[in-house]
């Protein structure tokens, strides 16, 4: 499915007034997602692990216009405050989204948002923000068109998604969600992200993600930002290959269960998206002391203690501790007597992947 298929076939009959809420988790790529062309689609294929605690919860109420025009009439609100920071972003989203969802103008809408995890961690929030925000405009479609199938709609929550930030399309539904076309996985799209589609070994199947929090404060460059350092990067070409390319050997490692691959591949596809940033131009270096040092650290521990940890990383300081179950007897007293004094007041979000 492409754009057109997203687009209404028929003029629904809207309601008066309505409210309809949803909630997106955040997600955490094991190969990232880094470069961008046309609207909103990726450079590379990515694919991304769904956390389960760390989410944004938000109700759309609209209320029918008494006299149309051609605007958008929103507000925004966090945590039950008007927040007007956050509407440029959205109001560039509804521009974005507005040839598939039409009757946005015919409304003046609240939008009320909050995460289950502290604003100024660090944590991104625009993937389970927009993620959350697109279900809630699928609802309203739902609810005007109730013939759409449900593949539809999974795939069109995506594509909405996408339009609001790339990375939120894989928040949208699934556990281990892959975005962006590739050849050996079938199914996959750069208009959507799809549920990963073959065996994944048990090994893989639950595993932590402790979000170690190095810095709280704002992004020092905004992913759209980012992206578009990847046009005329002078390594842009080798990176979207070597992410296509670690595609292909998560696949095996997937199937096989081998926890050390896994963890050389997923670091290795951290560190070379901070390697991107620190050699863009402008360059940026969003690494701080304390993530290097809790690196550091992470890597001695698995080698003294033979045990299956890694991390990775976003765009940002902040280190998330990936481990199986089976390591969390030795990973827990680790992060508590080793890394909590790395991060920002001894702060730490525990979460986890099951499925
Ligand atoms: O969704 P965006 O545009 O904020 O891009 C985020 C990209 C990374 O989080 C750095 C990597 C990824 O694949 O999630």
């Amino acid at each position: 499915m492409q754009n057109q298929d997203f687009i209404y076939k028929v003029t629904p009959v809207l309601p008066e007034l309505g409210k309809y809420s949803s909630e997106a988790p955040s997600n955490i790529a094991l190969v990232k997602y880094w470069g961008k062309y046309g609207e909103q689609l990726p450079k590379n294929t990515s694919i991304s692990y769904t956390l389960e605690e760390c989410k944004t919860k938000t109700e759309v109420v609209l209320k029918k216009k008494i006299k149309a025009d051609n605007q958008f009439h929103f507000e925004v609100f966090f945590e039950g405050k008007r927040k007007v920071s956050f509407e440029p972003k959205i109001d560039v989203f509804l521009k974005r989204i507005e040839t598939y969802v039409p009757f946005l103008k015919s409304f003046e809408f609240e939008i009320h948002t909050k995460n289950t995890f502290p604003h100024s961690s660090g944590i991104a929030s625009s993937a389970s923000g927009m993620a959350a925000l697109a279900k809630c405009f699928m609802k309203i479609e739902a609810s005007v068109s109730p013939e759409i199938s449900n593949v539809y709609s999974e795939h069109k929550t995506s594509f909405l998604a996408r339009l609001g930030s790339g990375s939120a399309c894989r928040s949208t539904g699934g556990k281990l969600v892959v975005w962006g076309e590739h050849k050996e996985i079938e199914g996959s799209s750069s208009f959507y992200g799809i549920d990963y589609p073959y065996e994944v070994h048990s090994n893989f199947r639950l595993f932590k993600d402790s979000i170690l929090l190095i810095d709280e404060g704002q992004k020092q460059v905004s992913s759209s930002l980012g992206h578009n350092l990847m046009h005329n990067h002078p390594f842009a070409e080798q990176r979207f290959q070597q992410a296509d390319n670690n595609i292909t050997k998560l696949i095996s490692i997937l199937t096989s269960g081998d926890y050390e691959a896994f963890f050389a591949l997923v670091e290795s596809e951290a560190l070379s998206l901070h390697a991107m940033m620190m050699t863009s131009s402008p360059y940026f270096i969003l690494m701080q002391p304390n993530t290097l040092q809790v690196i550091e650290k992470i890597w001695e521990f698995r080698k003294k203690e033979n045990v299956h940890l890694g991390f990775t990383l976003d765009a940002g300081a902040n280190v998330h501790l990936l481990y199986p179950e089976s390591s969390d007897p030795m990973v827990r007293p680790f992060i508590d007597s080793q890394l909590l004094s790395f991060c920002v007041n001894n702060k730490v979000i525990h979460d986890q992947i099951q499925f």
